[in-house]
């Protein structure tokens, strides 16, 4: 069974992704952090994540990459948005996501363009997603729990900009596939959208 679970910057999709895994005990793909990655990298190599061929030189990133903490920063999702923009980029991850879509066994992933470009013949669709307010109000009690200091405005403008690029670009762009569950988790908690999901992709098995 493949279950591909897309939706916008703080929806929780990671968290239903991983949720979803556990109770079906299948394999999990974070795809953003590949992106990340190559963000990452790009600056790592003194490189514009704006420029294609600089993007591109940063998807030889080396493994080890993966399971570094700077991954998760905020300025790093900003940095993996500009450059997952380049179609030379996403056609350089697109094997490896496509091969753990398709192990024997299946498998769950996560991103942007799961159900429509990576495994449009998932057998499960979610796009997760809630207000960006709300996206905003959770990423910013997150960073404050972090002890980062930063103001709600500026999140929700980050917000704001980061679903911009990625619903605005021209290849594979943030979208709900036409046969995709819509979560919107705006008004639920974590339990009940982990509850939701789950109904879900049992009445799809
Ligand atoms: O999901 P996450 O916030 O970690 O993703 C970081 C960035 O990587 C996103 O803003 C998006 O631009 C890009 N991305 C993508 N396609 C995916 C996953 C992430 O373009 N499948």
């Amino acid at each position: 069974m493949i279950i591909a679970v897309d939706g916008p910057t703080a929806s929780g999709k990671g968290t239903i992704a991983k949720a979803l895994a556990a109770h079906f005990g299948l394999p999990v793909l974070d795809t953003g952090l590949l992106y990340r990655a190559v963000g990452y990298q790009t600056q790592l190599n003194h490189g514009d994540p704006d420029n294609a061929a600089d993007a591109l030189a940063a998807c030889d990133f080396p493994a080890s990459l993966l399971d570094d903490p700077a991954l998760r920063f905020e300025s790093t999702g900003s940095l993996a948005s500009r450059a997952s923009v380049h179609p030379q980029v996403r056609a350089a991850l697109l094997q490896r996501q496509v091969d753990f879509a398709n192990q024997p066994g299946g498998a769950v992933l996560d991103g942007r363009d799961i159900g429509t470009v990576i495994a449009p013949h998932a057998d499960a669709k979610l796009f997760v997603t809630a207000s960006p307010e709300e996206r905003a109000r959770r990423r910013h009690a997150e960073m404050l729990a972090r002890g980062v200091d930063v103001s709600f405005d500026a999140v929700l403008a980050d917000v704001h900009a980061r679903d911009a690029r990625d619903t605005g670009r021209a290849d594979a762009p943030l979208l709900r596939a036409a046969d995709a569950m819509l979560l919107d988790n705006s008004d639920m908690d974590r339990d009940a959208a982990i509850a939701a999901a789950i109904a879900f992709v049992e009445e799809r098995r």
